[in-house]
């Protein structure tokens, strides 16, 4: 067990108290600057994302270089994904939240990454089925944030592999066993699908412009623990003649149970609020969430209370305050002590369960939709041959 100072973040592991300037400095990314949102500000029309602006998005790599593309008139397209291990819940939302205001912003091609192969290999109680299940019940979740279907296609990597493979390859024979050892932390009795399966996490970074034989920015938002994956993408992409991808990286937000990440496995139910939970979930979940409150009310009117390391805090930050301003009415009332954590809570409970109740009508209409956006087809090495679905949307 790591002490408390120490922490791990790969794709694979997320533990210990996680202190992000250092691990920026440890990845070697660079800080999300005032005057770098300003620009991205700028280029997107005057606003931005209340992710950036809320500092949930701390970190990226070209960003700079990305924009400078973009205001010499060469734009980019988005690229995300979700390895389906089982109900989403809000914090996944995340990425998908800022690619879809990146899209509106840009009118960025979306490709989305569904990757119920790497889900396979390295979650061990789950069968090929249940990742399959998981996926196409994930890809109607993450469609009904509200993509638009001409310009989102998706690589589903089980049935989009005959698309996918040839580049694979190409990405395969450039990464050596050492290195996928050290930068995810793999031990010599790791299977070898999960060894492979960065190769493909990448193909997507570089498909669009395998695709239309010219150089295509690409923009990915992702958790700071994915960042490891592109790494390996980025070192390997000159190489192979493609431009490397440009990342915006977010925090991962504290579970309702305390201060570890939310997540989807085991007896973890209780530590995040999923999209399907019924509104009585909801209201029990927050009601029994970690706060960052004190022991008495007396305590908390006098000394008021810790946003940073709470629960519920991360849910108005991440999600649920519908302006700025009422962002920093909850975060000062409860640095002040003037919002106690039991008025705050209860605030919020309405505010959720009708988040969830509108995405549960959005997820019912897009159901439709999720067989049309899957690339399948079989591309020759030359990136020549039928893609059977839709045309390919590129910038
Ligand atoms: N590996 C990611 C996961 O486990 C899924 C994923 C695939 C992804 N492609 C991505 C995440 C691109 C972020 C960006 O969830």
């Amino acid at each position: 067990m790591p002490s408390k100072e120490e922490f791990v973040v790969t794709p694979y592991e997320v533990r210990g108290r996680i202190d992000y300037a250092r691990l920026q400095e440890q990845f070697g990314t660079q800080a999300l600057s005032p005057e770098l949102l300003d620009r991205l500000r700028r280029a997107a029309g005057g606003e931005l994302h209340p992710l950036l602006t809320r500092g949930v998005y701390f970190s990226h790599r070209d960003l700079d270089r990305l924009l400078a593309g973009l205001e010499a008139g060469r734009p980019f397209f988005l690229y995300s994904g979700r390895g389906p291990s089982g109900p989403l819940h809000t914090s996944h939302l995340l990425p998908f939240d800022l690619c879809r205001w990146f899209q509106e912003r840009f009118h960025a091609p979306m490709y989305l990454q569904i990757t119920d192969d790497e889900k396979f290999w390295v979650r061990g109680g789950l069968s090929r089925a249940d990742t399959y299940r998981w996926g196409m019940e994930n890809l109607a979740d993450l469609l009904a944030i509200g993509f638009d279907p001409a310009r989102t296609r998706v690589f589903f990597d089980s049935r989009s592999i005959g698309v996918m493979y040839p580049l694979a390859e190409e990405v395969a024979r450039k990464v050596n066993f050492s290195t996928v050892r050290a930068v995810f932390g793999f031990s010599a009795s790791q299977n070898i699908g999960a060894i492979f399966y960065t190769a493909l996490q990448s193909v997507p970074c570089f498909w669009p412009s395998w695709y239309a034989g010219r150089e295509i920015p690409c923009l990915i938002p992702c958790g700071i623990d994915q960042d490891p994956h592109f790494r390996v993408t980025r070192d390997l992409a000159e190489g192979l003649g493609y431009p490397k991808p440009a990342l915006v990286h977010s925090v991962m937000l504290p579970g309702l149970l305390g201060e570890r990440v939310m997540s989807t496995s085991g007896d973890q139910k209780d530590n995040a609020i999923f999209l399907d939970d019924p509104p009585a979930e909801v209201e029990r979940k927050v009601g029994n969430a970690f706060t960052g409150g004190r022991a008495t009310v007396e305590e908390q009117r006098r000394l008021g209370a810790v946003p940073e390391v709470c629960s519920v805090w991360a849910l108005w930050r991440g999600k649920f305050a519908s302006s700025e301003a009422e962002f920093q009415e909850v975060t000062q009332g409860c640095r002040s002590g003037a919002l106690l954590c039991g008025e705050c809570k209860s605030r919020l409970v309405p505010r959720v369960q009708s988040f969830l109740a509108q995405h549960a009508e959005r997820k019912a209409a897009a159901r439709d939709r999720v067989e049309g956006l899957i690339l399948e087809g079989s591309l020759r090495p030359d990136g020549s041959g039928p893609v059977v679905r839709g045309d390919v949307p590129l910038p």
